[in-house]
């Protein structure tokens, strides 16, 4: 069986497991990093393997409007045409039309949109998104949802849900290909019976994973903790969790308490472009004036090839001056951070410790003045 998930310990709702992929196994709980356009934006595939990425996502709906999944399929799909050969994960382009799309049109078909590219009318519905996804070959693929922004009325998201699941049955049914297991996606926003229906009908249908979608689209910052808690209570407790879209390192190590074991996010790479490092404490702007004279690290105690090499003065010129090494080099401490976050709170887990981790991790953050 290439396709295969063990939990191996257990905290309270927080878990470590091993995903098994035809691609490589993956520790869990993990952070996915994102290569939109099958790159992680500056970095090379020796640096993610050295950083300690374990699976890239990519996007279907990028992908489809370019190269083009026919391109990408005669190139060995997505590990042949990127020489990445880890495991890849596919997001469906449900949320990235809702995102990007111009003039889009939802109906029980699919989604209608324009190009943001060059304004050609393109039509995605299940059974292309699952198609193309076949094309590209991850080992992970998405089911074709509807992500409803937030606000959105109740009465919308009753509907969207509904849909959302006649749209997991057509990606089944549209499945063709045995070596690349399917997730369900959940939604609901953030109202706890719908949130509760659309995970029950979800799980009936048996996948190898669930995915909770629709969440950090803009809802205040507390909601998200009873909807992932509920959601964790109701999914089974032997298939992989992945939370989408969420990458803030508080919300990874709430996520992780939770129960989640797999997270994706563009929070680490793109603060990293906008000349922000991840530390324990919060960011540092190292755009800022203030650590121009400063012959430190970002982190003492960090291991990547930053910290090891470079201080933070020599940062801040980067910054400063718009060279492309800084954003390179923010983007492969940012994510390692996030890498070696998880890292730790999987030792946490194995030590019994994780209620102490969190709580430390969270009386750390944040100080006065950060
Ligand atoms: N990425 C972040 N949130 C979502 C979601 O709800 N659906 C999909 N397909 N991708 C996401
Ligand atoms: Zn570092």
């Amino acid at each position: 069986m290439a396709f295969e998930f063990r939990v191996l310990h257990q905290q309270g709702k927080a878990r470590t497991g091993r995903l098994a992929t035809p691609h490589g196994e993956v520790p869990t709980p993990l952070f996915m990093p994102v290569g939109t356009q099958a790159t992680v934006k500056g970095l090379s595939n020796r640096e993610l393997v050295e950083i300690g990425s374990r699976i890239v996502l990519a996007n279907t709906y990028h992908l489809l409007l370019r190269p083009g999944p026919e391109r990408v399929a005669r190139l060995g799909g997505l590990h042949g045409f990127t020489g990445y050969d880890g495991p890849w994960l596919t997001d469906s382009g449900g949320f990235q039309v809702m995102s990007l799309g111009h003039r889009r049109v939802i109906s029980e078909e699919g989604v209608a949109f324009s190009s943001h590219l060059n304004g050609d009318r393109i039509l995605l519905t299940p059974e292309r998104s699952i198609a193309v996804q076949e094309q590209l070959g991850a080992d992970i693929v998405m089911a074709f949802d509807e992500c409803p922004p937030f606000p959105s009325e109740r009465a919308y998201l009753k509907r969207s849900l509904e849909r959302t699941l006649r749209w997991l049955e057509r990606s089944l049914a549209a499945k063709t290909r045995s070596d690349q297991a399917l997730f369900g996606i959940t939604q609901g926003g953030v109202e706890p019976d719908l949130r509760r229906t659309s995970t029950l009908e979800t799980i009936r249908f048996d996948l190898p994973g669930y995915a909770i979608g629709g969440l950090a689209v803009g809802e205040p910052k507390e909601a998200m903790v009873p909807v992932v808690d509920l959601s964790t209570d109701l999914l089974p407790a032997d298939r992989p969790r992945y939370l989408m879209g969420v990458g803030h390192p508080e919300d990874l190590v709430a996520g992780v308490a939770l129960g989640v074991d797999l997270f994706d996010c563009v929070y680490p790479t793109r603060t990293g472009r906008f000349g922000y490092a991840l530390v324990d404490e919060g960011r540092l702007n190292l755009g800022s004036a203030r650590h121009k004279d400063d012959p430190a690290p970002i982190d003492a105690a960090c291991d990547c090839y930053t910290c090891r090499n470079h201080s933070r003065a020599y940062l801040t010129h980067l910054v400063r001056t718009e060279e492309l090494l800084g954003l390179r080099l923010l983007s492969l401490h940012n994510l390692r951070y996030l890498h070696r976050l998880m890292e730790r709170a999987r030792a946490a887990i194995e030590a019994g410790t994780y209620g102490d981790f969190a709580r430390g991790f969270a009386e750390r953050r944040w100080p006065e003045g950060a």
